[in-house]
């Protein structure tokens, strides 16, 4: 049975996501539990990332620094882990190494390297961290905001497990799919099974939201997009309700984020998803446009804009809310990817800020 927890005295960014006329629009930012937070970088002190993930307490208490140090300003919570757990759970050594990110030791560069993959993954096992980690934060919630669990999208773990890590040219993936694309479906069609049943289980354990972030879409050409990403995109919000349902929960709102994937919006509307994510290469208008009431838009000013101080997150903040129609309806308030170290938090703040007011909340 799954735990019951405090009933939600802020539940906006959930009736956004169902389409639901809204007071005004939900505001959360990507990344928004991490390394511009002077207390993120206390609380891990010199620990390893991984071993942070592992550890509810600890990932319970970074899931909510944002929530106390906004107080009110935010909508929602998004559990502190991170897309590459699932290779983890397929068998596969991540590190992340200091300042330069997700490190494989043993990539998948051919083949034969599946052999590495464990055949059969018990999630629910291999990642009971994860849920034992989204049960103590909506405990320590109390019912402040809805908290968001998350996975990283086929074509984009597939990526990091070939390329050993980040990669400026894809050149291992890209051989890979197009020298094998046979095997490619079959290794997407798998990492896709994992991740359905750990977005099941995340439901199950007290998330009330989720969101597929394929960060690498931009990578493929639309014809490649449409061949190893969309079908895998789809599969998993298809999915993940059924098997929800099956283990005895209440289906969530979904949200695909799809980075670079700009040319692929009319198609992800029709995904099986609540809520569109978009990069800020998109205009909010003719996004709008595109989207045309069949799903709530979440987005997208540039991240960077909050490396431009405050005069310029006034301008960029009332012309995306302009471009968004305001936000009554079909918006979610979020960057374009998430937000960068050295931000400085009281920018982030007078982004919260000028949201609010630009949106026309009085509270
Ligand atoms: O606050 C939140 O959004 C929740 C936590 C979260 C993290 N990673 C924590 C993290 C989430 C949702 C992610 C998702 C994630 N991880 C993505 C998809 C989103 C995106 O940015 O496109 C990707 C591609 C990864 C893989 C990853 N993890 C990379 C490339 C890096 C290194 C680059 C970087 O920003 O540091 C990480 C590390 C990571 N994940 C950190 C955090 C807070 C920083 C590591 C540290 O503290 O040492």
């Amino acid at each position: 049975m799954a735990e019951t927890f405090e009933p939600l005295s802020n539940d906006l960014i959930l009736r956004a996501a169902r389409g639901e006329p809204v007071e005004r629009p939900p505001i959360w930012v990507m990344r928004q539990a991490g390394r511009y937070l002077p207390e993120y970088n206390q609380a891990k002190g010199g620990r390893d990332f991984f071993s942070v993930c592992r550890d509810p307490e600890l990932a319970s208490t970074i899931t909510l620094q944002p929530i106390l140090r906004y107080a009110n300003l935010i909508d929602a919570a998004i559990i502190f882990s991170d897309i590459l757990v699932i290779p983890q759970a397929m068998g596969m050594t991540v590190e992340m190494l200091e300042a330069k990110g997700p490190h494989f030791p043993n990539p998948l560069r051919k083949p034969e390297d599946l052999s590495q993959l464990k055949s059969e993954v018990d999630v629910r096992a291999e990642l009971a961290y994860v849920f034992d980690a989204i049960r103590l934060t909506r405990r320590k919630l109390a019912g402040r905001v809805p908290l968001i669990g998350f996975v990283g999208a086929p074509w984009t773990l597939m990526s990091y497990m070939v390329e050993g890590g980040g990669s400026k040219t894809f050149m291992f993936v890209k051989t890979w799919i197009f020298k094998h694309p046979s095997t490619t479906h079959s290794l997407l069609a798998r990492i896709t099974d994992v991740c359905v049943e750990f977005l099941a289980h995340q439901v199950l354990a007290g998330a009330q939201m989720l969101q597929v972030f394929d960060s690498w879409a931009g990578e493929l050409s639309p014809h490649d997009f449409r061949t190893f990403a969309l079908p895998y995109i789809r599969r998993i919000s298809a999915r993940v309700p059924v098997r929800i349902k099956e283990l005895g929960g209440e289906p969530v709102p979904m949200t695909i984020f799809a980075k670079g994937a700009w040319y692929a919006l009319d198609e992800l509307c029709e995904s099986g998803y609540q809520v569109v994510g978009l990069d800020w290469t998109h205009d909010p208008e003719s996004a709008v446009a595109v989207a045309n009431g069949r799903v709530t838009l979440q987005g997208n000013m540039d991240p960077n804009v909050l490396y431009g101080g405050r005069e310029a997150i006034t301008q960029a903040v009332e012309r995306i809310a302009k471009g968004f129609g305001g936000g009554r309806k079909g918006w979610i308030v979020n960057l374009g990817h998430g937000i960068t170290p050295f931000v400085d938090p009281e920018d982030l703040k007078w982004f919260f800020e000028e949201t609010r007011r630009v949106t026309g909340a009085s509270e």
